[in-house]
């Protein structure tokens, strides 16, 4: 008999759960592009309201909520700073140059974190506050900050509420306005106690994801101002991202938002056992100083190869660079499948370990 692999890969390969079906099967619809799909509209009232915001527009992926919130802060011309390693500039395929006409200029993060004395460098802007346009009609003018919480490529790490405060301190004054790329805002706040509605307001943009820690098969969420909400609608439309009975999966991610939100908490212990048993095994493999939410990082010989013995073997990893290895707890790893994935992994970091011990000898 061949035993289902435990699937690491990441928090969006859930499967809805039979209670998120029935939700999905009732939910009442109809046409959103004629504003008349009252699911969606509960969804984005209820998404708006806990980030304490006046409106969200629901949106079939991260991707494009990060693409339309940007949009929403830079025209074509400008530039978004973000960090080298974030989402935005790593995977999203270009998307703000090729569609927005947006440059991105990148800067090193701490752990994901950017600070504020690197961003206050970079800003092009007068420093009196005014278009940089106005002194030098050359120049690129910076207008919105990036931030990415929690952050992926550095293990899943939240900002705490200190690192935006200071990060708002440098850009409010000359009117640079922050996005927050919060695919996974839920793990943040869960893990830190700090609420939806303190990280929420200390943002013009967030893009907010319900199909990765929440378990939702489908759907993310631009929340700005009512305004702002207005001319999402648009930039919607015109990347196709318009649709019409979605109630059908905004059923879905209500669904995870009401049930799925505090049960984070039990991805991230998870998470950390998983942390402590490699790490027993292979001290200073992992990749953050601590794991905080339900993303495990760790170095290896080579990533492709571990990625596929361990496959063979029966766990489902990601390869996210070519010596880190990304293990991911989510809504379908229980504590069985977490048991058997370490029982799998330990010996094969071990093994990974004396490798690395012997190609280190051989070199000298
Ligand atoms: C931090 C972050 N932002 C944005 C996205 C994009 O989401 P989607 O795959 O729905 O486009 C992801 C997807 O994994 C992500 O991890």
């Amino acid at each position: 008999m061949s035993v289902i692999p435990v699937d690491l890969r990441s928090d969006t390969v859930t499967r809805p759960t039979s209670a998120m079906r029935e939700a999905m099967a009732a939910a009442e619809v109809g046409d959103d592009q004629y504003g008349e799909d009252p699911t969606v509209r509960a969804l984005e009232g209820e998404v708006a309201e806990r980030l304490g915001h006046e409106a969200a527009v629901f949106v079939p992926s991260g991707t494009m909520g990060n693409n339309i919130a940007l949009r929403l802060l830079a025209d074509p011309g400008t530039e978004v700073l973000a960090d080298n390693d974030s989402h935005v500039v790593t995977y999203e395929v270009g998307s703000l140059a090729a569609i927005g006409g947006i440059q991105t200029r990148t800067l090193m993060s701490d752990g994901g974190i950017l600070g504020h004395e690197a961003v206050a460098a970079q800003l092009r802007v007068d420093p009196h506050g005014r278009s940089v346009k106005g002194s030098n009609y050359a120049m690129v003018e910076t207008r919105a900050v990036a931030v990415e919480n929690t952050h992926v490529r550095s293990g899943g790490r939240a900002w705490r509420l200190a690192e935006i405060d200071a990060l708002v301190e440098v850009t409010q004054p000359v009117g640079v306005e922050l996005h927050c790329d919060g695919a996974r805002i839920w793990n943040a706040s869960v893990a830190t106690g700090i609420g939806l509605e303190e990280y929420g307001r200390r943002f013009a943009t967030l893009s907010v994801c319900m199909s990765k820690g929440l378990g939702a098969p489908v759907g993310s969420l631009v929340v700005t101002s009512a305004e702002r909400a207005g001319r999402a609608r648009t930039l919607r439309r015109q990347l196709g991202g318009a649709m019409r009975q979605s109630g059908v999966v905004a059923a879905g991610a209500l669904h995870a938002l009401r049930h799925h939100l505090d049960r984070l908490a039990d991805d991230h212990f998870r998470a950390k056992s998983l942390a402590l048993a490699l790490e027993e095994v292979a001290p200073g493999r992992l990749v953050a100083d601590r794991v905080e939410t339900n993303l495990v990082l760790f170095e290896v010989c080579d990533a492709n190869a571990f990625v596929t013995d361990a496959a063979k073997r029966g766990v489902l990893l990601g390869a996210i660079s070519p010596t880190v290895v990304r293990a991911v707890t989510h809504l379908d790893v229980d504590d069985e499948q977490l048991a058997r994935a370490i029982e799998i992994l330990r010996p094969m970091l071990d093994a990974d370990v004396s490798r690395s011990l012997v190609d280190a000898g051989s070199s000298v």
